[in-house]
């Protein structure tokens, strides 16, 4: 069987602890030094644990439980926080509990102890069949999601952002969303010169269930073929916008979309967690000035406590050229990793802001925009890649 095989190249499952029970303290030990593994955290209580489940990215969830019938009320509460599969830990024989599982939303009930080898093996199954169902859900089209954040205003999100979701639009001929979660404040409407008549508010509050046919009554579509959902147009009609609703809207536009770029408000309420807990490609934007940097800092800090996974966070650099005393090498020393992309400062930018034209469409050979569509295409070409990785981890399931 496949599973069982020796591959030094697997992907580690991020795998995440809640509840207790006897001999955990032992598993999770074990579990901990598992080059298979990637242990996220552990919490004995759920309501601690919601932003790592959350935002976690989880493989599998390990709940371990002292009751002898199902957890349910517990189980629940996982289920509300991450669609990641569950299995369930107790010790001693437990008729009642086993009888249940089968009926639940539980991948396996393992009754400890347990040979640490059998449960690597129970977890990989699980996310396994995890990621098979999440490939399924999708009718075959599953967009990625590009984030685009910064914790500083002004340092170019909705002009990155915009650019980008129409490069990927008009030059790498992707079906492509561009979605303004600057719920209070956004403006990408405007600088695609558009005058939407609907907007994320009115998709929101509108009666029914959300789903595809429903989206795309509420899109505004460019003329170089990208589609927006826009902000609200009251500051006030903010708060509608849930972390639920934007869940399920995420959910409902990868379906539709081959990719969704998220324009972002530099803080971390409910709607950006729920987006976080979805991003394929965090950009980070960073600048050539200590406090951007300082607060650029103390967000990987904030995602880190997220549980996000710190290989999505591709760090971007704007104005990169600018001569103000500070250079590339230091924001990449003083953040501790390196520039995935780099964005030279062009007066093309403010022009284009100001003709509502996307300086990608309106002057295509200027330098932000050759590095706007260069970011594009390697984003495109690193999205083929996981693709590729996927299939090829779906037919080893196939097989085994
Ligand atoms: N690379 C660049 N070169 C020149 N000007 C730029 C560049 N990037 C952004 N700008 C200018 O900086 C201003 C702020 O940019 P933008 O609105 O994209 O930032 P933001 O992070 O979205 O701000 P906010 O937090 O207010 O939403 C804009 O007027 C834009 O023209
Ligand atoms: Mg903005």
């Amino acid at each position: 069987m496949t599973e069982t095989t020796t591959d030094t190249t697997r992907e580690r499952v991020r795998v995440y602890f809640t509840g207790s029970c006897e001999g955990l303290d032992n598993l999770r030990e074990a579990l901990s030094n598992h080059p298979e593994l990637e242990v996220v955290g552990a919490s004995e209580q759920i309501s601690e644990a919601a932003s790592a489940l959350a935002g976690g990215h989880l493989g599998a969830v390990l709940h371990a439980t002292r009751s002898p019938a199902l957890p349910v009320n517990e189980l629940a509460a996982i289920r509300e926080q991450t669609a990641a599969p569950v299995i369930v830990l107790a010790s001693g024989a437990h008729s009642t509990l086993l009888e249940e599982a089968l009926d639940a939303d539980v991948s396996d009930v393992l009754l400890l102890p347990q040979l640490t080898e059998n449960v690597v093996f129970a977890i990989r199954k699980a996310a396994h069949a995890g990621r098979r169902l999440a490939a399924q859900g999708g009718h075959g089209r599953r967009g990625r999601i590009v984030t685009v954040f910064s914790p500083k205003g002004g340092t170019g999100k909705t002009s990155i952002a915009t650019n980008l979701a129409a490069a990927l639009a008009k030059y790498q001929g992707k079906r492509a969303l561009l979605l303004d979660l600057d719920l209070q404040f956004g403006d990408a409407a405007i600088m695609l010169g558009l005058e939407p008549e609907k907007t994320i508010y009115d998709l929101v509050v509108a009666p029914g269930e959300l789903d595809s046919e429903k989206l795309a009554g509420y899109i505004t579509r460019h003329p170089c073929t990208l589609d927006i959902l826009p902000a609200p147009l009251r500051p006030e009609d903010a708060e509608l916008v849930t972390e639920a609703k934007l869940a399920r809207l995420l959910e409902v536009a990868r379906e539709s979309y081959d990719v969704i770029v998220v324009d972002t408000s530099p803080f971390f309420h409910g709607p950006m967690l729920a987006t976080l807990d979805r991003t394929d490609e965090l950009l980070l934007l960073c600048g050539l000035d200590v406090p951007t940097l300082k607060n650029v800092r103390l967000s990987l800090q904030t995602l880190e406590l997220l549980s996000f996974p710190p290989d999505r966070i591709k760090l971007v650099l704007n104005r990169a050229n600018s001569k103000v005393g500070m250079k590339p090498k230091e924001v990449e020393a003083a953040l501790e990793r390196e520039i995935a992309y780099e964005i030279p400062s062009d007066r093309t930018v403010p022009l284009a802001v100001n003709r509502g034209n996307p300086a990608v469409l309106s002057d295509s050979k200027a330098d932000f925009s050759r590095a706007v569509r260069a970011m594009a295409k390697q984003l495109v070409a690193a999205q083929a890649a996981a693709k590729q990785r996927k299939s090829f981890l779906a037919s080893l399931g196939n097989k085994g």
